[in-house]
């Protein structure tokens, strides 16, 4: 808390947004960019770094307060339980502060919880604003292009605010005026807690109006002040999806800019999409069609794209990940991933280590420079530096109840389509023929072959496919010399077996 913080930040979202259309969830907790609407109005007010800071709930509140417990278990949430106004709800906050012993003694923030483009910046420069005048409240307002659905400022002829008349109660002269209520306001608590009382319902909406507060405080004569925007985007109310659309799109803008502003590069900023909690190193590169979500980290010169989804993931200097889905997964410094490749949670892979195409890892670990090339699945696994797992290769994990453990050592060459039948290890510098079905431990060093052995039943398609398309070709390359019986050498493991290189 510093000298200027508030006393209270409220945070209005009671509301139903009935507008969403939405039967499973309040408006305020849809997401955009990482939060959910309301949870960018709290990380606002928390910048202003208030003695309390309490959210209104009312509809689904039971969400809401989960919600809130969750992503920030200091908030103190009041019950609205009709939505009778704006003031009715930030009275709601007060009584529920002053129940709990706390009376508001300076200045009070009120926001909405579904304006999510409202920054940290902009509250503060109002809280200001507001201390430094003296006033008895200070409006942020905006001049919008579309001023429809907002409260319209009123000012005299000095300039200064008379009053707030919503758009319901306004007349044609009134409607025509674009400088809007963003319905965030800095009060005087004192002066607010008193106004609160006389607070009337006498308008189309039957409702009380917190805008009604700023003609009352004027009226007794107390100093009414505005700020206004610089940017109107700032204000944006969220009342439908399309609006949604809209703001995510902002805000989007918003952290690419400040990421190439970083060091950055984004090759396709419109097919590019990322979380307000996302970090990155100068020289990372994305390229297009990439969504970056929640803890990702990108790491100095790492390159990702196109087409990946990180969640949860740390991308480690110099390495590329291409046409990638990750969830909770590590990729060591130089390392390398895809294209085509799925990182499940707890797939770490060490400084250059390879996850190639079609491969799939979940909670397993690659050791230094070791490489799952191609068509493969590493599950519960722990594959040792400088190690080769052959193409077509599975850890053959779950017996249906319980999972199991594959342990495979250093500089191991597994060929390709080795099945590891978990729990199983195989020891550092060991090899395993293609096609093996590795039951049991494999010693360091050892050649495992785990197979049935090959039987050639001579001139069988000629036999039994008389007249087919392969039995022609069969005779033609008897007749050319073509390969015969006992020509090809079946010495366990001799034929390339470590494949998938
Ligand atoms: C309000 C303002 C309007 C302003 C606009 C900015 C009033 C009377 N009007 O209008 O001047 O231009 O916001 O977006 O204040 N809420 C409650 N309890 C209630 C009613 C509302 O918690 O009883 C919450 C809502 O959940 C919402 C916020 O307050 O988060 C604003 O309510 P809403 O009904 O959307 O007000 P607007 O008509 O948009
Ligand atoms: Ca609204």
């Amino acid at each position: 808390m510093s000298a200027n913080s508030p006393a209270a930040v409220i945070v209005l979202a009671a509301g139903e947004g009935t507008r969403m259309k939405s039967p499973s969830l309040p408006k305020v907790l849809h997401p955009m960019a990482g939060r959910t609407l309301v949870g960018h109005a709290v990380a606002a007010g928390r910048e202003l770094e208030p003695e309390h800071l309490v959210v209104v709930v009312g509809h689904m509140r039971e969400k809401v307060v989960a919600h809130l417990a969750e992503v920030d278990p200091g908030v103190r949430t009041a019950v609205q339980e009709e939505q009778n106004g704006t003031g009715h709800a930030v009275r709601v906050a007060l009584e529920s502060l002053a129940a709990d012993g706390v009376a508001v003694d300076g200045t009070v923030v009120v926001t909405t919880g579904d304006a999510p483009l409202l920054t940290g910046e902009t509250l503060r420069a109002l809280a200001e604003e507001h201390a430094s005048r003296g006033n008895g409240v200070t409006v942020l307002t905006a001049v919008v292009p579309d001023a429809s659905g907002y409260g319209r400022i009123l000012r005299d002829g000095d300039g200064a605010v008379s009053a707030i008349v919503e758009h319901k109660d306004a007349s044609e002269e009134q409607l025509a005026v674009s400088e809007v209520n963003s319905g965030v306001f800095a009060f005087d608590g004192k002066l607010l807690v008193e106004a609160l009382g006389q607070l009337r319902t006498d308008n189309s909406q039957g409702e009380e109006y917190l805008t009604d507060v700023l003609g009352i405080l004027r009226e007794a004569g107390h100093r009414v002040g505005a700020v206004v925007a610089g940017d109107f985007r700032d204000i944006l109310g969220i009342n439908d999806r399309v609006q949604l659309a809209e703001a995510r799109r902002i805000l989007n803008g918003r952290l690419l800019e400040r990421a190439m502003r970083a060091g950055v590069t984004v090759v396709d900023p419109a097919s590019v999409w990322m979380d307000v909690s996302v970090s990155f190193e100068p020289d990372a590169v994305v390229l297009p069609n990439v969504q970056l979500y929640g803890e990702t980290h990108l790491g100095a010169g790492s390159e990702v794209g196109p087409n990946c989804s990180l969640t949860d993931t740390v991308v480690g200097a110099g390495a590329r990940v291409s046409n990638a889905t990750a969830d909770r997964a590590e990729v060591g410094p130089g390392a390398s991933v895809g294209p085509y490749a799925y990182l499940r949670p707890g797939a770490r892979l060490a400084r250059g280590a390879k996850v190639g195409t079609y491969v799939e890892v979940k909670n397993s670990s690659l050791g230094e420079g070791a490489k799952v090339p191609h068509l493969s699945y590493i599950g519960d696994a722990e594959i040792g530096e400088g190690s080769n797992i052959g193409a077509a290769s599975v850890t053959v994990n779950y017996d249906g109840v319980n999972k199991h453990r594959t342990v495979v050592g250093a500089h191991c060459r597994t060929g390709s389509d080795t099945m590891f039948i978990a729990p199983v290890t195989v020891g550092d510098g060991a090899y395993t023929a293609a096609g093996s079905v590795i039951t049991k431990d494999v010693p360091a060093g050892a050649l495992a072959v785990a197979r049935g052995q090959q039987r050639n039943i001579e001139g069988w398609v000629e036999r039994r496919r008389e007249g087919s398309a392969a039995a022609r070709a069969a005779a033609a390359s008897r007749g050319a010399g073509g390969v015969a019986s006992g020509e090809v050498a079946a010495a366990p493991g001799a034929d390339g077996s470590v494949g998938g290189a």
